[in-house]
């Protein structure tokens, strides 16, 4: 498609998205009298219009029924949890056995780890990309320790090439390859917080089982966002946050997918607790935990009900409009926000460098050279909402959900006269 660079084409693209209206589904803030341009849905995404009505009734349901809410309310809490499996299995390609909700995301790629890092004095390295999220660094630096090795050694970091800003797939399979016996774990960030690119999640998860690795993916950019199979890659698990493209409020409960080969087993290492144990005996108080044949046999606690509420608002939302028509709107919405950037970029002389591969999801890194934080501080105050990441680089997430090709334009416009005028 040829894109046009007016405000008309980019109307013109508004009246043809059949997404268009699920923008009226979201809360914007307001600059300056105006709804926001919002690019910061991979951060934290907008609040549905729903989720308060989805809150109140649990709010009602305490305020009314109390204790008798675990069993009585419309939708009882004791399973509450449950009502987010089915959704969340399409948004990352599983079985609804294969999914639970808990906890948040670096609690549980911990858990995770109890189960699926399981060092010996031969196979005992972790592979993942250089700069990974720090949160996860710290996790794997940690856990590498708490099993008495030295993180230097147990971790090895796959690098891109000097001078580029991806990794290459080959160079993340080679690793693999190279280091084979001795890696009992792969676990690497689905689609990179920081240059947005996706990895080959299928490639790697393939070679990773070839070595004889467990694969393990973070994919809290990558959730609701790009397509995702995990149970036909064959990952060993998975966890995602909630609050990003999921739209489910700030800090709220993570996801997670175990893949069924590794459900039903009494053995496994895990830390357990009582919602993990089958709910037919679990209130008759045994000594005994007998794990429920799904991935909530790694549920430790009883679920927080008012976090899960607005996770399951958002689903419905997913629900309504699918991974497929999510994603078709977003490569167009994110090609159209490239050409405005190149077509500014031109009548300014500026030079902004996309840094983020062709392997993308909603996010486009943007390096403003010779531009600095006064660019992004304009942005901010004539109500485009990015963020910033040092040394200059801009990340613009159009979320699909509730971005349109209008406020690409319009951004266009705006960060035309921030340079201006710097
Ligand atoms: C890739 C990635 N991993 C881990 C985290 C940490 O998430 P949490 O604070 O929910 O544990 C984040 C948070 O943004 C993230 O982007």
């Amino acid at each position: 498609m040829t894109f046009q660079n007016t405000l008309e084409f980019a109307r013109q693209l508004d009246a043809e998205d059949p997404l268009a209206s699920y923008r009226n589904e979201f809360h914007f803030p307001q600059v300056n009298g105006k709804d926001v341009i919002y690019f910061t849905g991979n951060s934290l995404g907008l609040q549905p219009k729903r989720t308060k009505q989805f809150v109140d009734e649990v709010m009602d349901d305490w305020k009314n029924l109390a204790v008798e809410g675990h069993f009585y309310a419309d939708k009882p809490w004791w399973d509450y949890h449950e009502r987010l499996a089915d959704g969340l299995s399409k948004v990352v390609g599983a079985k609804p056995e294969e999914i639970s909700v808990m906890n948040t995301l670096t609690v549980n790629l911990h858990l995770l780890m109890v189960s699926f890092y399981r060092p010996t004095e031969k196979r005992y390295k972790i592979l993942c990309e250089e700069k990974a999220f720090p949160s996860d660094q710290y996790m794997l630096q940690s856990q590498a320790r708490f099993h008495g090795f030295n993180p230097d050694d147990a971790i090895i970091e796959v690098k891109k090439r000097k001078g580029e800003h991806s990794w290459r797939t080959e160079d993340v399979v080679n690793a693999i390859q190279e280091n084979g016996e001795e890696i009992a774990l792969v676990l690497i960030g689905g689609l990179n917080y920081y240059n947005g690119q996706v990895f080959d999640m299928k490639a790697i998860t393939e070679v990773g089982k070839s070595v004889g690795a467990m694969v393990g993916w973070d994919l809290a950019h990558a959730v609701g966002n790009v397509k995702l199979e995990l149970h036909d890659w064959g990952a060993d698990f998975a966890a995602w946050c909630s609050y990003k493209y999921m739209n489910s409020g700030p800090g709220n409960a993570s996801g997670i997918f175990i893949h069924e080969n590794h459900l039903g087993k009494q053995d496994i290492p895990r830390f357990e607790g009582w919602w993990g144990t089958k709910k037919e005996t679990r209130f008759l108080m045994l000594p005994q935990f007998d794990p429920i044949e799904t991935a909530d046999a790694w549920q430790l606690s009883n679920p927080p009900i008012l976090s899960l509420a607005p996770y399951l608002a958002s689903l419905e939302l997913f629900e309504e409009v699918g991974m497929d028509q999510l994603i078709q709107k977003r490569e167009k919405i994110v090609s159209y926000l490239e050409f405005v950037l190149h077509e500014i970029d031109k009548e300014v002389e500026s030079t902004f460098e996309i840094i983020t591969p062709e392997d993308r999801g909603c996010q486009l890194s943007v390096f403003l050279h010779g531009e600095g934080r006064e660019l992004f501080d304009y942005l901010m105050k004539n109500g485009v909402i990015t963020d910033w990441r040092e040394p200059n680089v801009i990340r613009l997430a159009p979320t699909p959900f509730y971005c349109s090709f209008e406020d690409m334009y319009r951004f266009g416009q705006i960060l035309k006269q921030g340079i201006l005028k710097n």
